[in-house]
């Protein structure tokens, strides 16, 4: 078993399993957290709220399944973000879900929903696989007999409502500031319920020679990749909100449609923002915005990842070099592969 400390220093003894990433860039690897103590870990890791910090001290086999379900949503961001001038990377505080942006943009709302999904999806696909104590496969969906359609639950049907219920109380507990970004944050956190809506029954027939006299079934998780599209398709609807602030200590009570004269509160499913996004052009702490200097961008594409779009007017470097690779393989009887070299100048483009 290792731990690594920020500065990289051997604190413990080496077991490859589990990499727990941590987005300082550190990272813990573990086999068993409970074996080296639960305090020293959970202490360790930065940028947890003091409930996070009680959950990862009396669940500490949780945690890394935490932090493995956030680094997944992180990169499902970059994924569905790549080709933007904003590509889910922040200049921000740091914490286990990544670095915070500054701004209660609809890039923010979008960060929060994916990494709270990620963690209910990655603590939904533990349970299944019996990697957690505490949890399981849904027991409502076992042994049952479903007289509408015919076939019997059974298998392992992945308990999503307990991912959803365990994100909720680890990823929502780091909402402490009694601010609008609070609401904003936490109703952005439930857009982890797409899981739910988008969960797959997978059956498999008994019978002799495949005659399904008798079939059961059981529900799957869905592939992050199609939360990650869903919720792209949220972002781009994603509703501007304001806080209303009621009672009279005019704490901020809740968000209704930012509009004029509209009372209306936004839908549960809906991403929401409190800010107009900046550009992402240029760096700016203040904002969390990294700038596109030295991002690759496309010369012919009329899309967001075009040079014009991506490097904001400001131009392009373009860089030369030469591709080279094996081509026109043919096997020779026997038994030798020739090949001739093929290479090719290419060019890249990145903004200046
Ligand atoms: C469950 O644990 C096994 C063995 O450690 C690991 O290979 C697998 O990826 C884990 N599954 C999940 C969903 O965490
Ligand atoms: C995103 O853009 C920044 C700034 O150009 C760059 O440093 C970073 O490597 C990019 N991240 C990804 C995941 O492409
Ligand atoms: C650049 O964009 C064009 C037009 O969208 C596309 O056909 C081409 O494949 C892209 N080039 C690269 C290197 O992605």
């Amino acid at each position: 078993m290792l731990l690594l400390s920020p500065r990289g220093a051997l604190l413990s003894v080496y077991c490859p399993q589990i990499f727990l990433i941590l987005s300082s860039g550190s990272y813990l690897a573990l086999s068993s957290v409970v074996a080296l103590g639960a305090n020293i870990i959970c202490n360790k890791i930065p940028g947890l709220a003091p409930r996070q910090r009680a959950i990862c001290q009396s669940r500490p086999d949780a945690i890394i399944v935490i932090g493995e379900g956030a680094q997944m949503g992180i990169n499902e961001c970059q994924y569905q973000f790549r080709f933007g001038r904003w590509n889910c990377s922040a200049l921000g505080e740091k914490t286990v879900f990544g670095q915070e942006l500054r701004v209660g943009s609809r890039e923010a709302a979008f960060t929060y929903a994916i990494t709270a999904a990620g963690v209910a999806h990655a603590v939904t696909a533990a349970c299944s696989q019996g990697n957690l104590s505490n949890c399981g496969c849904d027991r409502e969906k076992q042994g049952y007999y479903n007289q509408a359609e015919g076939w019997k639950w059974g298998g392992c049907s992945a308990d999503v409502r307990y991912g959803i219920d365990f994100s909720r109380r680890f990823v929502d507990a780091r909402e402490i500031k009694k601010n609008a970004r609070r609401l904003m944050n936490l109703h952005n956190n439930e857009a982890r319920k797409v899981l739910e809506e988008r969960m797959k029954l997978e059956c498999k027939c008994h019978g002799v020679s495949g005659s399904c006299t008798t079939k059961t079934c059981w529900t799957t998780l869905p592939k992050f990749r199609e939360v990650g599209h869903m919720l792209k398709e949220k972002y781009n609807a994603a509703v501007q909100v304001e806080v209303v602030r009621a009672s009279r200590l005019r704490q901020p009570t809740f968000l209704r449609i930012k509009q004029l004269r509209s009372y209306q509160k936004p839908m549960e499913t809906d991403l929401v923002y409190i800010e107009k996004s900046p550009n992402y052009c240029e760096e700016d702490a203040a904002t969390g915005s990294v700038g596109t200097q030295g991002r690759l961008c496309n010369r012919t594409s009329p899309g967001a990842d075009g040079c014009d779009t991506m490097c904001c007017g400001r131009g392009y470097n373009t860089h030369q070099y030469t591709k080279v690779w094996q081509c026109n393989c043919k096997f020779h009887w026997c038994c030798f592969v020739k090949c001739n070299t093929c290479s090719e100048r290419t060019e890249v483009f990145t903004c200046k």
